[in-house]
């Protein structure tokens, strides 16, 4: 199972948002992680279909759209039709999990379950065999830039082992408070996608990506 990171746009600046994209494919990353925040499920508000759209039209990474919404099955169709290729919904955002994966899968994409610190890593298990991402949130979502939680980060091995256990290739990726300094632990903890926001577009991008490339087993 190979290492990828998944720089979060929420921390772009968003007066060079397709300018940055480049400096992203330039440094040789493949993914990039779309927030997507409604001011219901998290007290913040991002962006939305409109800006993923608008940006599918300039770039070929592969979208990793992390939704922080109400009910999300209310608009599977829509994250599609913008370009996800991933969809990443919250466990604790809606009763009707199994028909939301069904959803996305009915379009072809990939499909993601999350959990906020205070969830459970058992809270997954009952769709493990459904999913290709489980999303450990590390820091309580809403805003970029917050200090990782360390007991977040203990939920990934039991979830690693859980996995294994069920014979899936399931990813495990991490989300908030990712840098330079505490990627290895992640990854020895068993995580595999890597998100990080501030850490990546603070100053130089290209410099950044590769500090996180020698430090995830990258040349
Ligand atoms: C927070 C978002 C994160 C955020 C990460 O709710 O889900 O993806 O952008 O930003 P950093 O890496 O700065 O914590
Ligand atoms: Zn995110």
């Amino acid at each position: 199972m190979s290492n990828i990171l998944s720089p979060s746009i929420l921390s772009a600046d968003f007066w060079k948002l397709g300018e940055q994209i480049k400096e992203l494919e330039a440094a040789g990353v493949q993914w990039v992680h779309i927030d997507v925040m409604d001011g219901l499920f998290v007290p913040s508000i991002s962006y939305g279909m409109p800006v993923i759209a608008s940006i599918r039209k300039g770039t070929d990474l592969f979208f990793d759209v992390h939704l922080m919404i109400e009910k999300p099955e209310r608009y599977i169709k829509e994250f599609v039709e913008s370009g996800a290729d991933l969809i990443n919904f919250h466990l604790e955002a809606t009763d009707a999990v199994e028909e939301t994966i069904a959803q996305i899968r009915s379009y072809g994409k990939k499909v993601g379950i999350t959990i906020k610190p205070n969830t459970p890593a058992e809270a997954v298990e009952p769709y493990l065999e459904l999913v290709d991402m489980v999303l450990v949130m590390t820091v309580e979502p809403g805003f970029g830039g917050q200090k990782l939680i360390p007991s977040c980060v203990d939920k990934v091995p039991v979830i690693r082992r859980m996995i294994t256990e069920k014979g899936l290739n399931v990813d495990i990726e991490v989300d908030g408070g990712i840098n330079t300094e505490n990627v290895s632990a992640a990854l020895e903890a068993g995580a595999n996608v890597i998100v990080a926001g501030s850490a990546v577009f603070k100053d130089d991008i290209r410099k950044n990506v590769e500090g996180f490339y020698s430090e995830m087993g990258y040349c």
